[in-house]
């Protein structure tokens, strides 16, 4: 997608990969409306982009209630905002384990990271259809592709998403909609810090697997060179990524590697 004069509307955009790939995408002429919980980290993200020159604005709202995702569609569609694209970076990880979870908390990640995502996507995609077209992109990981000790839930939330993007994708090529799914491997973010635990609450750990992760500003450069050649799946960080192709091609390997491997 050539993102010239284009509205791209960016969830997770207060901290991470979101606000990193907001900070790259305002290098070009787009109109940027950027969206999570934390209004005042949203508000810093918005500085730094239009200091870059672009225009952006603030809709901050709650991906795990439903009434505030359609809250948020609504402004859109009342300000009579035509959405370009959506990138969905927003999401919580886990650390805790099957036995030790609650369902509760399993819940609380599907909400997150699955039903508030597609819920936006499903308050966007009909306009989308009627202005001719459109890009969604959808942050999974690469515990999106196979699963991963003391991140069960996560994992299978974001294996969830395949399943609806590629769903979705095979229904609406005829309508122009392009749908790019994000694997990233581990970025360094606050995404361990911020993880839920058995308890619902916050983990607030930066793990040594993700303080050692890929630098955020490079995973963003490389994101948005993908997105705007608008891959279908967009694989990226440091050497733990070859993990997707040790699960597909060597199985028998993955197995023996998953169940030793440090989670932290
Ligand atoms: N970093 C990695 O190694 C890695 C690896 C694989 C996949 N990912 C995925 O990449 C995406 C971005 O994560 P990150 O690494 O950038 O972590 P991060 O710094 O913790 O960012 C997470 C973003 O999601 C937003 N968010 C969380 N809960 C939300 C909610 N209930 N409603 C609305 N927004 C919410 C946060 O905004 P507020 O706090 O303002 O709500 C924040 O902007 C996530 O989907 C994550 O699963 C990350």
């Amino acid at each position: 997608m050539d993102f010239t004069g284009k509205t791209i509307w960016i969830t997770g955009a207060s901290s991470g990969i979101g606000k990193a790939v907001a900070i790259e995408l305002s290098a070009y002429d787009v109109k940027l409306i950027l969206s999570g919980r934390n209004e005042k980290a949203l508000k810093e993200t918005e500085r730094q982009c239009t200091q870059n020159g672009c225009s952006a604005i603030v809709l901050p709202f709650d991906l795990g209630n439903e009434q505030s995702v359609k809250n948020a569609a609504d402004y859109i569609y009342k300000n009579k905002i035509k959405v370009d694209a959506l990138y969905q970076f927003g999401g919580i990880s886990q650390r805790s384990f099957v036995h030790e979870t609650p369902v509760s908390v399993d819940r609380k990640i599907f909400e997150i990271n699955y039903f508030g995502t597609i819920a936006l996507t499903k308050l966007v995609l009909p306009e989308m259809i009627k202005n001719g077209g459109g890009h969604l992109a959808v942050t999974s990981s690469i515990v999106g592709k196979f699963g991963f000790p003391y991140r069960s839930s996560y994992s299978a939330s974001k294996q969830a998403l395949h399943g609806f993007y590629e769903s979705l994708r095979a229904e609406n090529t005829k309508n122009n909609i392009r749908v790019s799914v994000i694997i990233p491997g581990r970025i360094k973010t606050n995404i361990s810090v911020n993880a839920v635990n058995k308890d619902g609450k916050t983990h607030s750990k930066m793990d040594e697997g993700q303080d050692t992760g890929m630098a955020v500003e490079k995973c963003a450069k490389i994101i948005c060179r993908k997105l705007k050649k608008e891959k279908k799946e967009i694989l990226v960080g440091g050497t733990e990524v070859v993990m997707v192709h040790i699960r597909r091609f060597l199985p028998r390997l993955y197995y023996y590697m998953a169940s030793r491997v440090n989670p932290l």
